[in-house]
């Protein structure tokens, strides 16, 4: 190289090697000192953890090792001053050169390749006992249904999952593509119109944790959030009992409070007030319009229509498509027509 321009004669290997080290050295180790994801709260988290530092001790190498070639061709076959005319040495490749810097790169990626083949397949191997959940996402929630033999499933928009049993997610899409991840346990995957997706994870650690929607799938993508609560077996079954009697819990004569599914939801329907401000149930949202304004002096109909049709007629300022289409599902009519009571009488006041 270069020998032409009489500089540079002693090929600086010894210094790109030296150089090289010490950057790695320092790459990986600032890489794995970051703590890139939130706490492991699965079992497929820890390996797949593990696959990712195996990535940043492989990864950081490879650039250094490019960056620094690069710096040095830079450094040292940069047109001199009156060599703007000069063509170069006329040379036709190097083979040798060209064989390497093929077989290596290829090389190392058979190797990962095979290895994170390895670690997924093993992570999402079938269990015995597995429990079964649909989950759905639509423009813009997701809502988990836990199928009842010999009956309708039980829907819920928070994800409920027993500590240390193993779950086989089904996930579907009603609109547009979203994807389903939950950070905690490190598995994700798109949910897609007209295919059924899976994985598997079990959760291992008793906990809240994130949902998020994790495919821009429109306006209220970044709202598309929901929430993994892990419980013990017991508090599990427990919840599983009050979905399946869900009148019972509502104290009794049939009674619904109208607030109180404003503010809570009811398991499956989102709460209002998550989204939307009303000065009697104290909410101060801004996602959706203020019902105060918005819904003061509107007779029921309009106030049903609002909560199951959302885009038949969306408030000045708001875009169609943002609230979730589905509450003529997750409510029951007793519910709306509670909430719809509720709203008639509190907004605006
Ligand atoms: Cu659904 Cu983003």
């Amino acid at each position: 190289m270069n020998r032409e321009r009489g500089r540079d004669e002693k090929t600086p290997v010894l210094w790109m090697v030296v150089h090289g080290v010490i950057a790695s050295a320092i790459g990986i180790a600032a890489g794995l000192a970051i703590k890139w994801f939130p706490e492991q709260a699965s079992t497929q988290a820890g390996p797949i953890d593990h696959l990712y530092d195996v990535l940043i001790w492989t990864s950081v190498p490879v650039f250094v090792t490019v960056s620094i070639i690069v710096l040095f061709s830079v450094r040292n076959f940069k047109m001199r001053p009156g060599e703007e005319q000069l063509d170069g040495p006329p040379i036709h490749g190097n083979t040798r050169l060209e064989v390497i810097w093929t077989a290596i790169p290829a090389v190392i990626l058979v190797v990962l390749c095979s290895y994170a083949w390895i670690v997924l397949t093993d992570i999402e191997e079938a269990r015995a006992d597995e429990m079964r959940i649909n989950v759905v996402g639509q423009q813009f929630a997701w809502t988990f249904e836990y199928p009842q033999a010999g009956g309708k499933p039980i829907k819920s928009t928070q994800l409920y999952l027993p500590k240390d049993r193993p779950v086989r997610f089904h996930v579907k899409a009603l609109d547009v593509i979203h994807d389903f991840w939950v950070p905690a346990f490190r598995m994700k995957i798109d949910a897609v119109p007209g295919l059924e997706t899976r994985y598997r994870v079990t959760p291992n650690r008793l906990g809240n944790y994130p949902v998020v929607c994790a495919e821009l799938c429109g306006l209220g993508h970044s709202v598309m959030r929901s929430r993994t609560l892990v419980v013990t077996k017991a508090q599990f079954n427990t919840w599983l009992a009050e979905q399946k009697a869900p009148t019972a819990a509502a104290g009794g004569g049939g009674d619904i409070d109208g607030k109180k599914l404003f503010t809570d939801g009811n398991g499956a329907a989102t709460a209002c007030g998550a989204c939307h401000t009303l000065a009697d149930a104290g909410s101060q949202s801004q996602t959706g319009p203020d019902l105060d304004k918005n819904l003061a002096g509107k007779d029921a109909e309009f106030i049903k229509q609002g909560i199951v049709a959302p885009d038949t007629r969306v408030a000045p300022g708001f875009q169609k498509g943002i609230m979730p289409k589905n509450y003529g599902d997750t409510l029951s009519a007793e519910e709306l027509d509670a909430l719809v009571k509720y709203l008639g009488e509190v907004a605006g006041k």
